[in-house]
């Protein structure tokens, strides 16, 4: 399979247990690249747009709040079967259901404060990707 891309972000709860080199290290070792990256404060906005298909879920509110809550990485992540890949390694949604040595296992708090998004599908990738980076800020390599 060809190099793919995906989308992921480490989260405000992530971000500040400071384990942000503990979550890339995960990708590394399973031979994923950080291809960008951004440490940002997302606005209101801009986080109701990346997570518009959940606008008519109870939790939409919540998870609004929360993840403009304070800082989080945006990143890039290329390699083989990224996307697949990347939710493999994160585990299940909710941490209480994800398997053993996965980022959301080790690091996730609740179903809300997950420690990471990750791109479902190819398609979200290309629009959450390019929600977030320009072409000229990811590196092919
Ligand atoms: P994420 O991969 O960022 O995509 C949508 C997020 O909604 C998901 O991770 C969870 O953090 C969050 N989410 C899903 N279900 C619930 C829930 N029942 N309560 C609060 N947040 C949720």
């Amino acid at each position: 399979m060809a190099t793919q891309q995906t989308f992921s972000i480490i989260k405000p709860n992530a971000v500040s247990k400071n384990v942000i080199g503990p979550i890339i290290q995960k990708f590394e070792e399973n031979s994923l690249k950080v291809a960008a990256a951004k440490l940002v404060v997302l606005s209101k906005a801009k986080c109701e747009e990346f997570y518009a298909e959940h606008k008519e879920r109870p939790f939409f509110g919540e998870l609004v709040s929360f993840m403009t809550s304070g800082p989080v990485l945006l990143m890039v992540l290329s390699g083989e079967n990224a996307v697949l890949k990347n939710r493999e390694i994160m585990g299940a949604t909710n941490p209480a259901e994800a398997a053993e040595g996965t980022i959301r296992k080790l690091f996730g708090d609740s179903v809300g404060e997950n420690a990471v998004h990750g791109s479902d599908s190819e398609e979200s990738a290309n629009r959450e990707i390019s929600l977030f980076f320009e072409k000229n800020e990811i590196v092919n390599s």
